[in-house]
């Protein structure tokens, strides 16, 4: 049997519930894997705070030192959080000899090129699989799974928080704020939901897996991020009437040393697989040109299924000799020679408030016609709110310097923008 002994960076939501499952699984890991783990020391801010798991007063400390300098500490996991002082105490971790299994997208995504170089350095394991997605083995997968491939294109529901208020907004017709509300009421969102409803949360999340899915560093400061929050009632009801759902979504797509990454809000076909992905579970889509189109689905968040990432990460901490490293240099910069498209193509769903008279459709049709930018339907609501009416438009595949100089040519006399919404799904 090997003994392996750990040190916690954490004992919240995601602590305890490693805790509690190390304490349900241990016998049958041991059994299987001939590891037996025990946890020596866990850092805590309050170890006085009420916890989830039943951690002994002896194991909880406020000194660091005790997790990352105690040499008999074999794998440090880290679920406290924020960027700092989370990545200076991973660092030290491994310059101390220590494999490193965290949940911290956000210092990961940050500080990816120093902890990987630092792990390489001193030969140990820096795993990450509950950071992006929970319990779903997204990162092994473009790691290993799909080595053989050149995935061109990802598609991910990655953020529970906003999929669970988009499915609501959804299925209540209620408003943003309400959901979020009551969200928050339900401890379903953070008291302080910036994070997740901003799009920083998923875009951490989409720099670490397009990174993997192109073998290239791409850092969380070239994406293109924008939230949620000025999502209306009315436009996800709109959409749903063209057969459309609304997801936070986070694309990857390259074509040779053409690169698009961005966090947005973007209607799906109601017949592409993301559509059906509700409430607070995530998805990644993605398409490699052997293995064709896949679809990875579960849960995202919660304490059990991010503990089920990270013991299984543990386990591969414990035993893989020498650990493996991604692919790509380990650099803070994405390389030379990837271009970040900034006027990619993509379908609109274009909401205008415009005046119901003759030659109004025309006008703004124009505006559209001088840009290039063609239209594939159109709908509008007879429901006249200040004189005007909601017309709603769906353009064919345009670029959006192309649809957002035809918005902004539009005579305000006749049409004043209400949205416009990507819509990702519909392209082979
Ligand atoms: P949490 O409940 O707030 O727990 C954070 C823990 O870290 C607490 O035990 C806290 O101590 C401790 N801590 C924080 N800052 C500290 C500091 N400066 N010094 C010492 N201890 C400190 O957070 P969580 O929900 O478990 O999330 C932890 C990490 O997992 C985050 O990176 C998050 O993004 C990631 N994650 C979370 C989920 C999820 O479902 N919650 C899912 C995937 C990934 P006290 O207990 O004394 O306050
Ligand atoms: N806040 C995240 C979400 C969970 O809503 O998906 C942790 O990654």
């Amino acid at each position: 049997m090997k003994r392996v002994t750990i040190g916690f960076l954490g004992c919240g939501n995601v602590g305890s519930g490693v805790w509690n499952l190390l304490e349900d699984i241990a016998p049958q890991i041991a059994h299987r894997e001939g590891l037996a783990f025990t946890v020596k020391k866990a850092l805590v801010r309050d170890a006085g705070k009420a916890r989830g798991a039943q951690v002994p007063l002896d194991v909880l400390t406020q000194d660091p030192a005790q997790v990352l300098d105690d040499p008999g500490i074999d794998v440090v996991m880290e679920f406290m959080g924020g960027e700092q002082p989370a990545t200076d105490y991973l660092l030290r971790a491994l310059a101390n000899g220590k494999s490193v299994v965290t949940a911290n997208k956000m210092a990961l995504a940050a500080n990816w090129h120093l902890l990987q170089a630092q792990a390489q350095a001193h030969g140990r394991g820096l795993y990450y699989e509950a950071g992006v997605c929970g319990a779903v083995p997204i990162i092994r997968v473009l790691a290993d799974s799909l080595q053989a491939n050149r995935v061109n294109k990802l598609l991910g529901i990655i953020n529970g928080t906003t999929n669970y208020i988009l499915t609501r907004m959804a299925q209540e017709g209620k408003n943003y704020e309400d959901v979020l509300y009551d969200a928050q009421r339900l401890g379903l969102a953070e008291p302080d939901p910036t994070a997740d409803v901003e799009g920083f949360d998923a875009a951490y999340k989409l720099s670490i897996l397009s990174s993997l899915a192109f073998h290239a560093h791409v850092p969380v400061t070239r994406i293109y991020r924008e939230g949620i929050t000025n999502i209306t009632a009315q436009d996800v009801a709109y959409g749903q009437q063209m057969h459309l759902t609304l997801k936070l979504l986070a694309v990857a797509k390259r074509d040779g040393q053409l690169v698009q990454v961005r966090v947005h809000p973007a209607f799906v076909p109601d017949d592409h697989p993301l559509a059906a992905v509700s409430g607070a579970f995530n998805a990644v889509f993605l398409q490699g040109h052997a293995c064709g189109d896949m679809m990875l689905y579960g849960k995202g968040a919660g304490d059990m299924p991010t503990a089920s990432a990270m013991v299984s990460d543990l386990v591969q901490a414990a035993r893989a000799t020498p650990h493996r490293h991604p692919t790509f240099a380990n650099q803070a910069q994405a390389p030379a020679d990837l271009n970040f498209d900034c006027d990619w193509a993509s379908v609109y769903f274009i909401r205008l408030c415009a005046v119901d008279r003759p030659g109004a459709l025309a006008a703004i049709a124009g505006c559209f016609a001088d840009r290039g930018v063609s239209i594939a339907s159109m709908m509008q609501k007879s429901t006249v709110v200040d004189g005007r009416v909601s017309l709603v438009f769906v353009t064919h595949q345009a670029h959006e310097q192309s649809v957002m100089r035809a918005l902004r040519e539009l005579d305000p006399a006749v049409a004043a923008l209400g949205s416009v919404i990507r819509v990702e799904g519909l392209e082979s």
